[in-house]
């Protein structure tokens, strides 16, 4: 593949080899060194329209770690704000001969587009609502380190699934590896024809998560709700939180997950977030090898690889 931008198409075989490269990733990070040359004399150039804090650091240490040149362009500065496109600012940087380009957009479709111009790599750091690849990737990756496999579990998204690229490439992917995957959402959360996904549709938090082997909670995107229905967030919470008595309702070894950033006391209840069984800064940590292990996969003739 020339390029990364979404988990639809990929195979049940190509997802898992993306794991096991990660597992050698993370095992690269434990270690004392924390390098490999696979992408020496390499350039990486992360472009980023939207905020960001755990993908955007972790695509520049996993660049960093496989020994690539790393640029985060500072598109708050750059001449995106003179009024320059999307494309214009990506041929701009093309024009430098990057290898890999690393893309967050606000638009639903932007990196794809952007992937037909470019001469270089792309991968899908986040486009709008569609697609977060490496977020599922890295969430599957966690889940199966702890639970040893991924086929036959049950696995409840819980929240704000509407306005969620995490949640699409999760389904997508939990799906190709064979867990059972439920949606739940309040109605005006849910999109519509999401049942077509093959998940089964919950819209009571207590309902969906009952039983569950793992439950990942979604950030409220109260950003994105302009002109539209936004809740309270202390009725959210009180209705839709995470809180221990609705946590017990899962399997009693159930993990918590939540990709970040948490609004604390709106989707997930302090203590939770914090307790036993998050493994949130693990999911963190899963990041950085998920990433090293797509940009290593792209490109594959790379010294030393
Ligand atoms: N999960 C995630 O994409 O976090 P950031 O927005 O901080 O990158």
């Amino acid at each position: 593949r020339r390029h990364f931008l979404g988990i639809a198409g990929l195979s049940p075989f190509e997802i898992e080899h993306l794991l096991e490269r990660a597992e050698e990733a993370v095992a690269v990070s434990r270690s004392r060194e924390k390098k490999k040359a696979a992408l020496r004399g390499r350039t990486q150039i992360n472009l980023f329209f939207e905020a960001s804090t755990r993908t955007q650091a972790s695509f520049e240490l996993a660049g960093k770690r496989l020994g690539a040149d790393v640029m985060n362009m500072a598109v708050a500065n750059s001449s995106v704000k003179k009024g320059e496109t999307l494309i214009d600012t990506a041929m701009t940087l093309n024009a430098m001969r990057p290898d890999i380009l690393v893309v967050r957009h606000h638009a639903a479709g932007a990196v794809a587009l952007l992937a037909q111009k470019v001469d270089c790599a792309v991968v899908n750091a986040g486009d709008g609502a569609h697609e977060h690849p490496t977020q599922a990737l890295l969430d599957a990756l966690t889940i199966r380190r702890r639970k040893g496999r991924i086929a036959g579990l049950t696995v409840a998204i819980c929240g704000d699934i509407l306005h969620s690229r995490v949640a699409r490439s999760n389904i997508l992917l939990l799906n190709a590896l064979g867990a059972r995957v439920r949606a739940v959402a309040p109605s005006t959360l849910l999109p519509s024809g999401i049942e077509d996904m093959g998940v089964t549709v919950h819209r009571r938090l207590e309902d969906g998560i009952e039983g569950a082997d793992v439950v990942m909670m979604l950030r409220l995107q109260r950003e994105r709700m302009e002109g539209s229905f936004v809740p309270s967030v202390r009725e959210y919470f009180r209705f839709f939180g995470l809180d221990a008595a609705r946590l017990a309702l899962a399997k009693p070894d159930a993990l918590v997950m939540h990709p970040g950033p948490m609004n604390r006391g709106v989707e997930i209840a302090s203590e939770i977030a914090d307790g036993p069984q998050s493994v949130i800064e693990e999911q963190v940590e899963m990041g950085v090898a998920v990433r090293m292990a797509v940009m290593e996969a792209l490109l594959p003739e790379a010294v030393g690889a």
